[in-house]
C-alpha cells in the first residue's frame, strides 16, 4: 500500500444557479451549471497506523478539528472501510473561504479520492460521488470537476462539454464572507421563488444550448446567460458586492456574476489579456484595496495529481 499522496483540489464557479423549488428537507431544488477553475488547494495525505485523523493548514483561519470538511471526509471513509488506519492531511490553501468557490468542498473531495487510492479501494467515480453527497451538496461535483449540470440538491450531475480556456478575472472582498445557509434561508423567507425573473430568453436551456454549441460563439453566449438567483438576496444585503459587480460590468467583458452565495464575483473576459487588464484596473482603483484578485482559466477535472 502507498503511504502518501499529493493532490490538488480545484475551486468552482457557478455559471448558472436557479432555485426551482423548496424541498421538505429544508434544502432547495436547484438547476446549476458548474465549472472548475485553475485556482487550487494542495493536499498532502499520509497514512498512519492508528485510527487518528490529523489536519494541519497553512492558513490559521481554517479549522483543523472535526468541523473541517476534509476531516469529515476522512471519518466517512473510515466508517465505510474500517480497519485501514488513519491519515495526516496537510492543506496548503489558495482558495479563499466563505467565497462561494467550494474551497472546503474541494478539499473533502480530494480526501475521498486520496484515501481511495492510498487504501487501494478501487472505488468508481459514481461510488465516490455517492460518498461525497453524504458530506455536502456540491462535493460530488468537486470529485469530477470540469463543466457539469447539477440538479436536485446539486448532487445529481450530468457532465457537459468542457468549456475550455475561459479567461476569468475573479475577485473577493478579503474580509467579507457570506453564509450559504443564510443566503438560502433568506431567499426562502422572502418568498423570492414566486417572483423568478428567469424568462424565455434567459434560462438554463439557453445556457445548455450555448455550451453544447462548442464553437466560437460559446463564450459570448455563456457570458450573456450567466445567472445566479442568490444575487437577489446577497446583493441588496451586501452593497459592496453590488458595487464590485457594477465595476466589472463596465469593463466590456463577456459577462459578470457572483459565484454561489458569494462573496466572490467573476468576469468572463474575451481572452487572458483582457482578464489581466480587468485585474489591473481593479487593482488601480483605491476603492478596491479590500480585494483579493486572481486571473485564471477554466479547468478540466476536479481532483488532480500535483
Ligand atoms: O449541502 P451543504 O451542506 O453544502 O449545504 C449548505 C447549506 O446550503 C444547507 O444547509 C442549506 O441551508 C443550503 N442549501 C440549500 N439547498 C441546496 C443546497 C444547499 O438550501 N440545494
Amino acid at each position: 500500500m502507498t503511504s502518501s499522496i499529493s493532490l490538488k483540489s480545484a475551486a468552482k464557479i457557478n455559471l448558472y444557479l436557479e432555485i426551482t423549488g423548496n424541498r421538505p428537507d429544508g434544502y432547495h431544488e436547484l438547476v446549476m451549471v458548474l465549472q472548475t477553475i485553475d485556482l487550487c488547494d494542495r493536499l498532502d495525505l499520509r497514512t498512519i497506523s492508528s485510527d487518528a485523523i490529523h489536519i494541519s493548514c497553512d492558513n490559521d483561519r481554517v479549522p483543523t478539528d472535526e468541523t473541517n470538511l476534509a476531516f469529515k471526509a476522512a471519518r466517512l471513509m473510515q466508517q465505510n472501510y474500517p480497519g485501514l488506519g488513519g491519515v495526516e492531511i496537510a492543506i496548503a490553501k489558495q482558495v479563499p473561504m466563505g467565497a462561494g468557490l467550494a474551497g472546503g468542498s474541494g478539499n473533502a473531495a480530494a480526501v475521498l479520492v486520496g484515501l481511495d487510492r492510498l487504501w487501494d479501494l478501487g472505488l468508481t467515480q459514481s461510488e465516490l460521488c455517492d460518498l461525497a453527497a453524504q458530506l455536502g451538496s456540491d462535493i460530488p461535483f468537486c470529485v469530477a470537476g470540469g463543466t457539469a449540470l447539477a440538479i436536485g440538491r446539486g448532487e445529481v450531475l450530468s457532465p457537459l462539454p468542457d468549456l475550455q480556456n475561459l479567461a476569468l478575472a475573479i475577485c473577493k472582498p478579503r474580509d467579507l464572507s457570506i453564509s450559504t445557509v443564510w443566503a438560502y434561508q433568506t431567499f426562502r423567507s422572502q418568498g423570492l421563488l414566486a417572483t423568478s425573473p428567469v424568462r424565455e430568453q434567459h434560462n438554463s436551456s439557453q445556457m445548455l444550448a450555448a455550451i453544447a454549441a462548442r464553437d466560437e460563439t460559446t463564450p459570448t453566449r455563456v457570458g450573456r446567460l450567466l445567472y445566479n438567483d442568490l444575487e437577489r438576496v446577497v446583493l441588496p444585503a451586501h452593497p459592496r458586492i453590488a458595487t464590485l459587480k457594477a465595476f466589472l460590468q463596465q469593463q466590456e467583458c463577456l459577462g459578470v456574476l457572483m459565484s454561489g452565495s458569494g462573496s466572490t464575483v467573476f468576469a468572463i473576459a474575451q481572452d487572458l489579456g483582457q482578464a489581466e487588464r480587468i485585474a489591473a484596473s481593479l487593482q488601480a482603483d483605491a476603492d478596491n484595496s479590500d480585494l483579493d484578485i486572481w486571473v485564471t482559466t477554466s479547468l478540466i477535472g476536479g481532483v488532480l495529481d500535483v
